[in-house]
């Protein structure tokens, strides 16, 4: 028995990234008896240039197949210009939602190596482990109606935010069960002063409350929220927020821990998972051997965690990059000021290395 593993390096610093993760991925997976089969396949730009569609039908189908995909990053201005439909977001989204990855969890854990390498005051960062859960199939991405109609001054632009309250139960569960195996305590964000639609959200997350009596729930506007994540981030555990809050507050939380190269997360549905790094394509690093491979490093220990159910297989992977940083190894994004950096490929390295 083998894990079917689906590898979408996508766009721009994917193609760098995810190789040096699937090195971890196959050393991991032999260390621990894991049998898995990996088959690559194209989404993103690189996709809509090779089919003329960013999620090209055989790539879904693999995905469906498969019991996890590991993805790189999609997009770069090269496709900036295309209709909607056709942008390699719409490739990565569209897996999200054909494979009903409702509940992505982002993980905000500061590594003490880099308590300088964040913008924010060490007092204020050190400590910090923040996991992020977003809900990641609905909400005014996927709401509709959407798009722009008219023409000249009288074009109008809409997007709708929409959840239903089943939406909102399930990924209220999932956070509540994430809580549950940390701190026990949950903070939900929403705008429910002004959106109905987040009322509604406050409202099931209450319901659901009740069947979690262990867990301190929490509710925080979203503006509120993004201010208290940089004056005191040490006050969160668990946040559960939609999707458009989850993308934002998810790449706020990733600056407290001084990179968002060292972001990983895992978008779970029933019976389907996604591993990818939180961050984008950077096309302007790309090819150039300058990415932080350690968020997708770290998504494939989330694999472990999730789709092979050996959590002491994840532990190891940050434990081997703890070591690295212990050494003082830095790619560009997390060195000091002026202090010399590694490439991406002797990260891999030094993180091979560190693992054993
Ligand atoms: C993310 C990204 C995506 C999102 C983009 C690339 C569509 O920002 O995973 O956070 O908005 O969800
Ligand atoms: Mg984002």
């Amino acid at each position: 028995m083998a894990y079917r593993i689906v590898v979408l390096p996508g766009d721009g610093i994917g193609h760098e990234i995810v190789p040096q993760a699937l090195r971890v991925l196959e050393r991991m997976a032999r260390r621990h008896d894991v049998g898995v089969t990996l088959e690559h396949a194209l989404v993103g730009g690189s996709a809509y240039d090779a089919t003329g569609s960013p999620l090209p039908a055989a790539t879904l189908a693999a995905c469906k197949a498969a019991d996890a995909v590991l993805l790189g990053a999609v997009g770069g201005p090269k496709w900036e210009g295309l209709d909607y439909s056709l942008r390699p977001e719409r490739g990565l989204l569209g897996i999200r939602k054909e494979l009903g990855l409702f509940a992505n969890l982002r993980p905000a854990k500061i590594f003490p190596q880099l308590v300088g390498a964040s913008s924010l005051k060490p007092e204020a960062v050190e400590g910090i482990d923040i996991m992020v859960v977003r809900e990641l199939t609905g909400d005014i991405y996927f709401g509709e109606p959407r798009g722009v109609t008219g023409a000249g001054a009288g074009r109008v632009g809409v997007n709708t935010m929409v959840y239903t309250a089943p939406e909102i139960e399930r990924i209220a569960r999932k956070a509540f069960e994430v809580a549950r195996t940390r701190g026990k305590k949950l903070c939900s964000v929403d705008k429910a002063n002004v959106l109905e639609c987040t009322e509604l959200w406050r409202n099931v997350v209450n319901e659901v409350a009740r069947d979690y009596p262990d867990v301190q729930l929490s509710h925080m506007y979203v503006d509120n929220a993004a201010m208290q994540l940089v004056r005191w981030p040490r006050q969160f555990d668990v946040m559960v927020t939609g999707n458009i809050f989850g993308d934002i507050l998810s790449d706020e939380a990733s600056m407290l821990t001084g990179s968002i190269g060292m972001l990983p997360s895992a978008s779970l549905g029933e019976g389907h998972a996604m591993y990818e790094p939180i961050h984008g394509s950077a096309p302007d690093i790309a090819g150039k051997d300058l990415a932080n491979p350690i968020a997708t490093v770290m998504s494939v220990g989330m694999m472990f965690k999730y789709t092979f159910g050996r959590p002491e297989a994840e532990a190891e992977i940050e434990a081997a990059v703890s070591k690295v940083l212990d050494s003082g190894a830095r790619t560009a994004d997390i060195a000091a000021k002026g202090a010399p950096s590694i490439g991406c490929a002797e990260m891999g390295d030094r993180i091979l290395a560190a693992l054993g």
